[in-house]
């Protein structure tokens, strides 16, 4: 038995990375699971048995309404929400000007306000539901030539909280999940790549992070057992920073 059984959970960003792994292991704990990715093909490619592959631009009302109301209309029910889909920048802060700033801030947290939005109402009319936010651990100490990805995610962790005291009372929790450096598709394409070696000398379990490390704890968030457990950051970076 899983502790997903019969419970249909959409994951965006997870054509690849830590959205993937997370899509593989609510999959692997019972669930269907909607991908929902930007890329479409890459959401279909990804989505486990039994799950849907979705072309969705989270930063895009419309698209966002659409992936609630097909999944609900095949399923029948949404009862968890994996937040994942983001930009991950490399812009050094003399480089960074404000088209940049919104175009992070229009996936990174416009994406997370409407996913939160459109994906709570069917929780909302169930009584149930588990929303799950990916931040990062960058938001505890700052990290260079990332001020605008630091700033979103500093607001995912705010809106965590905040969100987690309106809805509660429909029976539906909202957490947030930190990870620290991840190996991911992302990641490696990126001159984040050269930044293992340093990180890992600052964690307790000193070896390279894989998405596969980050997905247990969504899973556990998104599941019904963790009920009590709510406004909360689930640091996933082997030890290096604390909350
Ligand atoms: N990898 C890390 O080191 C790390 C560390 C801390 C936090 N995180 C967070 O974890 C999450 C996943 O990171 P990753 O490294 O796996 O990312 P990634 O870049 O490998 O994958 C991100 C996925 O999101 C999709 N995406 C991007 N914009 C989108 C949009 N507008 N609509 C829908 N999908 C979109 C991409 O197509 C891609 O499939 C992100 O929220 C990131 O901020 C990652």
């Amino acid at each position: 038995m899983g502790k997903m059984d019969g419970r249909v959970a959409i994951v965006t960003g997870a054509a690849q990375g830590i959205g993937r792994a997370i899509a593989d292991k609510l999959a692997a704990e019972g669930a269907r699971v909607v991908v929902a990715d930007l890329n479409g093909a890459g959401a279909e490619a990804a989505a486990p048995e039994g799950g849907l592959g979705m072309k969705v631009d989270v930063s895009s009302e419309d698209d966002v309404k659409r992936m609630v109301a097909d999944t609900v209309a095949h399923y029948g029910r949404l009862d968890a929400l994996v937040n994942d889909a983001a930009i991950v920048p490399f812009v050094a802060w003399d480089d960074l000007d404000f088209a940049e700033w919104k175009r992070i801030m229009a996936v990174n947290l416009d994406g997370l306000f409407l996913c939160c939005h459109h994906g709570s109402r069917p929780m909302r009319d169930a009584g149930y539901g588990r929303i799950v936010n990916l931040c990062s651990n960058v938001v505890l100490a700052g990290t260079p030539n990332l001020a605008h990805y630091v700033a979103s995610k500093g607001g995912v962790l705010g809106f965590t909280r905040a969100l987690a005291r309106e809805i509660g009372k429909h029976g539906i929790t909202v957490n947030a999940v930190a990870p620290g450096l991840t190996e991911t598709e992302g990641t490696m394409a990126s001159p984040h790549a050269e930044s293992f070696e340093f990180v890992q000398m600052l964690q307790c379990i000193p070896r390279r992070g894989v998405a596969a490390d980050i997905a247990p704890s969504v899973a556990f968030l998104a599941s019904e057992e963790a009920g009590w457990v709510t406004g909360q950051l689930l640091v996933a970076d082997a030890g290096m920073s604390h909350n």
